[in-house]
Order: structure tokens, then C-alpha cells, then sequence
């Protein structure tokens, strides 16, 4: 049965979800946490496989794995100033710095696709006040991905790799409908491809599967007033979306 108004809340719910960078200190009750989970479990998936488990921290368990990974963005960081010499130590050392996520989280991006990217990565740093050529704050706001932007909750998505591209589609569309379940109750989320870089400190925290593989994190918590959430890096038009028909 459809019920009129549906079709209204969810193009609003859709448009009014932004990523949010800005979290208050108010904490997310597991049970909030559970009820969303309890909403995205809906997500179709192929054969219904659901191939996807989440990992939860907040509290301490948040606050342990913050420290592990800012001190590998740390060291990551002070390694890419170290040029080609610092790189080999690092290997032959094997720092904690090298990542060890199980997807590649830097990539080559194709041409087409570069000047979307740029233009939200300087829309978000003009917000921000961040100037072009200032790599010192570019850098601070990078780091604030793995303080999950001071939520207070932070999931990790893994998937299992055998179903190819169509189990991570799968964690996807769940993904999506995790972030609308928690903008439906007020709640703030930002997925974040970044915290696939390092895997190690969250499988020393969870008891995870090895078939499982970490896809990314997503910050959860309420969104703060601050102006970095009011940034909103727009959509390509529906007409660039769709291929058009071959002539003749
Ligand atoms: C799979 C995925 C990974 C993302 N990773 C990051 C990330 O690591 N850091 C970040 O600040 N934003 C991340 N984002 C947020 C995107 O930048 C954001 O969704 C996009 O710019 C559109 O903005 P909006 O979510 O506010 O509509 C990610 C989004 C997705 C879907």
C-alpha cells in the first residue's frame, strides 16, 4: 500500500543528507544505533546474500582506535615528506605507517571524473576558509577523518570479495540506507573511504571473519552547527546522467 506523503519524506530525506564534518559531543545510544541498523537491514541485496558485517565502537573502544590510526596518519604523513629514502625505510621496516586496508584507497582517477572531484575537495576547503596552496590546513582537515570528524560513534563495513563488484554494490545500497535511517532521526553521518586505508587496529579490536574485508567507515553522531555541515557540493544534472540513444 502506498501511502500518500511517502513519496515527499523520502525526496526530502534524500536531498537534505549531507555529509556531516562537525559532530556534537552527545553521544548515540546503542539503541538508536540498533533501530538504524534494524532499518538498513531492509536493503536489497544480490540473492539476498547480504554479504556485508558492520563493526560498532564508541566510548573508549572509539577512542583507542582514534589514537591507532591518527598515529598511522601521523607517521604516514611525516613518511611522504621523507621522498623516495623514507619510503624504502619504511617498507623495509615494515611501519605501521604503509597501509594495510584491504582495498586500494588511492587511485588514479579517470579524467572525466577529476574536475567533480576537485571542485568538491575546494568547495569544502573554500567553506572551510582553507586556502589552495595551504597543504598545512588541507592536511589538518584530512586528519579529521580518522578523529571521525568528533562523532561519537564510528562503523566499520566489511564485505565478503567473492560476489566481485555486486557484494560491494550490496554494502552500498545498504550503506545508503543506513544514512538515511539516521537522517530520518536527526542524526548526522559522513561515509568515509578513508578509514579503509588501515585495517589492522579495527581487526585487533573486533573479532572479524577473514573472509570479510574492511570497505569503509561511517561517522554517526549529531551534527553540530557548524559551517562545514552546510556545505553542499551539488549534483550533476539528470539530462549529464543519462546515455543517449545512438543515431542513426
Ligand atoms: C563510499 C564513500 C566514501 C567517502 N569517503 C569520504 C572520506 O573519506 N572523507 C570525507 O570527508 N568524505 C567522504 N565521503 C563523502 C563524500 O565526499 C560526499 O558524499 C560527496 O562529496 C557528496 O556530498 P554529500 O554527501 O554532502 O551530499 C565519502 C562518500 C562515500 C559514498
Amino acid at each position: 500500500m502506498v501511502v500518500t506523503g511517502d513519496t515527499e519524506t523520502l525526496a526530502h530525506l534524500l536531498r537534505i543528507r549531507r555529509s556531516i564534518r562537525d559532530f556534537s559531543a552527545r553521544e548515540v545510544s546503542a539503541e538508536l544505533v540498533d533501530a538504524i541498523l534494524d532499518d538498513a537491514r531492509w536493503a536489497p541485496s544480490w540473492s539476498n546474500t547480504q554479504p556485508y558485517k558492520i563493526a560498532v565502537a564508541s566510548g573508549d573502544l572509539k577512542e583507542r582506535l582514534k589514537a591507532q590510526l591518527l598515529a598511522r596518519y601521523d607517521a604516514a604523513t611525516k613518511l611522504q615528506r621523507g621522498g623516495v629514502l623514507g619510503k624504502l625505510a619504511a617498507f623495509l621496516t615494515r611501519s605501521k605507517a604503509l597501509p594495510d586496508g584491504d582495498f586500494d584507497t588511492r587511485f588514479e582517477y579517470p579524467q572525466e571524473l577529476t574536475p567533480r572531484r576537485r571542485a568538491t575537495g575546494f568547495g569544502l576547503y573554500s567553506v572551510l576558509g582553507i586556502a589552495r596552496e595551504d597543504s598545512a590546513a588541507r592536511n589538518r582537515q584530512m586528519r579529521r577523518n580518522f578523529e571521525f570528524f568528533g562523532a561519537p560513534t564510528v562503523l566499520f563495513v566489511f564485505v565478503r570479495q567473492e560476489l566481485g563488484a555486486y557484494s560491494v554494490l550490496d554494502a552500498g545500497i545498504f550503506l545508503q540506507s543506513l544514512m538515511l535511517a539516521a537522517q530520518a532521526r536527526g542524526l548526522g553521518t559522513c561515509a568515509e573511504g578513508a578509514l579503509g586505508t588501515w585495517a589492522g587496529p579495527v581487526r585487533e579490536a573486533f573479532d572479524v571473519p577473514s573472509a570479510y574485508k574492511l570497505l569503509c567507515g561511517l561517522a554517526l553522531g549529531w551534527p553540530s552547527d557548524h559551517v562545514v555541515n552546510a556545505y553542499n557540493p551539488g549534483r550533476a544534472d539528470v539530462a549529464e546522467m543519462l546515455i543517449p540513444v545512438k543515431r542513426g
